[in-house]
């Protein structure tokens, strides 16, 4: 007989994304339908170590389905690093007779449920970022509402820009991956978008940009930088240095990562949910939910932290064919 599932536990980790709601209301409600008991653990694994909880019932969970952020709050632990913060959180999880965790968050929060795991605390992992950077998965909660806001911030931008004739440089964020610029950079059709993963030629990649942008009689200009490939206050003033334009800096921030979910992250978030506690009630854990063309899948965590995601170079190639100037001959080479 493998391992019977009485009693789970779900926590938030690192960054909140919209749709970590959807996600624990899922979890929480399936483990009702199969007959579970639930615990929420507050503030993510420190939480855990602490002894922060409480009970879960289907009705706890109303009305947050639609709501931005997380209600059991998140953080990032430094103590569960330790051999001894683990040690603390395995001894809570015994106290409280919890027989395995749903940690929803991001790579961070699973290379923390893999360790966790060593201790014998079996987990399923319910991936939630906005950076949609997860080598195990196509689709990461909260990217589809976080390009989304961006977006609509952009196109307000856009109408200030155009009526003073500006260049406004925007900054992403997604850490180290242009997955999120990339999207929202296509998304506003910028006039150049700069990703970590593609080095940058500030000549070609900017300044010529710029320069074939306004020949075509363009007067305002939209870049959009990822976090990752550099601070956008230095591409400004580089600009400036270089050809005399003087852009305006905007840093979207944290606002990317508020809001109430759209209905794909509502959508993905539940079945993401439902499938983390399938997976449980049918003795199969230490694993993480994922999807790949659309359909839901479980990888082996260890395997999971293993597998890179790599920003679609044809979509970097996609958005520069849509720059004015930009041939595909010249592209391709
Ligand atoms: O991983 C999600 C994310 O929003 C990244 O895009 C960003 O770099 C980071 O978290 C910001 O973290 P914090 O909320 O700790 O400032």
């Amino acid at each position: 007989m493998g391992k019977t599932f009485k009693r789970i536990a779900v926590l938030t980790s690192g960054g909140d994304a919209p749709g970590m709601n959807a996600a624990v209301r899922a979890v929480v409600r399936t483990a009702h339908a199969y007959g579970m008991e639930c615990v929420g653990i507050r503030r993510g694994y420190q939480g855990l170590i602490n002894g922060d909880f409480t009970m879960m019932t289907r009705e706890s969970v109303a009305h947050i389905l639609s709501r931005g952020g997380t209600i059991l709050y998140t953080a990032r632990s430094d103590e569960f690093m330790t051999d001894e913060g683990k040690r603390k959180a395995v001894a809570t999880c015994k106290m409280l007779g919890i027989d395995g965790v749903v940690v929803i968050g991001g790579d961070g929060s699973f290379a923390g449920a893999q360790a966790f795991s060593k201790y014998g605390i079996p987990v399923v992992g319910v991936p939630a970022t906005i950076d949609n950077d997860l080598g195990c998965t196509n689709y990461t909660i909260g990217f589809d509402t976080a390009c989304n806001t961006a977006v609509e911030c952009i196109d307000r931008l856009r109408d200030t820009m155009q009526s003073h004739e500006r260049c406004s440089i925007v900054e992403v964020m997604g850490r180290n991956a242009g997955f999120l610029a990339l999207y929202v950079g296509i998304s506003v059709g910028a006039t150049a978008v700069l990703v970590p993963e593609h080095e940058l030629d500030f000549e070609k990649d900017v300044i010529e940009r710029i320069r074939e942008s306004r020949l075509a009689g363009n007067t305002h200009f939209m870049i959009v930088v990822a976090e990752g490939a550099g601070s956008a206050v230095d591409i400004s003033k580089r600009i400036k240095e270089e050809i005399g334009i003087d852009p305006r800096v905007t840093v979207l921030g944290h606002i990317q990562r508020g809001g109430s979910p759209n209905a794909r992250d509502r959508e993905t978030a539940t079945r993401m949910g439902y499938y983390a506690v399938k997976a449980f009630a049918e003795g199969r854990y230490n694993c993480i939910i994922g999807t790949q063309e659309g359909n839901i899948v479980e990888i082996p965590i260890d395997e999971a932290l293993q597998m890179e995601r790599h920003l679609q170079m044809d979509r970097y190639k996609i958005m520069e064919a849509m720059q004015i100037g930009g041939t595909l001959k010249q592209i391709e080479t």
